[in-house]
């Protein structure tokens, strides 16, 4: 089973970014099938590729916002920083005490605040301006 199954309530109206999410869930879950006991996958492998798909996210969104003369660029991007720096300390730890719950728990409930908050107001000013 998926550690988090997509669902048509976390879709945006904005092909990129959806597309981008969706990706960035199916990496969330390659990095809880690898640090499952009887997976072959190495965990920290999974996880790197998914703080860099994070970091290039989080660019492309910075981008559009940018093009579109987004009035709420500042506040959406001081967010992904703020998550980013959190992950990157989480993820830290993880490597040190390599218990994947605490951090699998944040990430998951960041990926869904975020998409569900600022995501979503962005996808909508982007539908009604581009
Ligand atoms: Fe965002
Ligand atoms: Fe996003």
């Amino acid at each position: 089973m998926e550690f988090l199954s997509w669902s048509p309530d976390y879709d945006l109206p904005h092909p990129l970014i959806n597309a981008q999410h969706q990706a960035l869930l199916a990496a969330l879950n390659a990095f809880a099938a690898a640090t499952a006991a009887d997976s072959e996958a190495d965990p920290t492998e999974t996880l790197v590729f998914l703080t860099k798909y994070t970091a290039e996210h989080f660019k492309d969104e910075e981008r559009l916002m940018a093009q579109a003369n987004y009035p709420h660029l500042a506040e959406h991007r001081a967010e992904h920083v703020a998550l980013f720096e959190e992950v990157e300390d989480r993820v830290q730890a993880f490597i040190i005490d390599g218990d994947a719950t605490g951090l699998l728990d944040f990430l998951r409930a960041w990926l869904l605040e975020h998409i569900g908050g600022a995501d979503r107001q962005l996808a909508a000013y982007l539908f009604d301006h581009t």
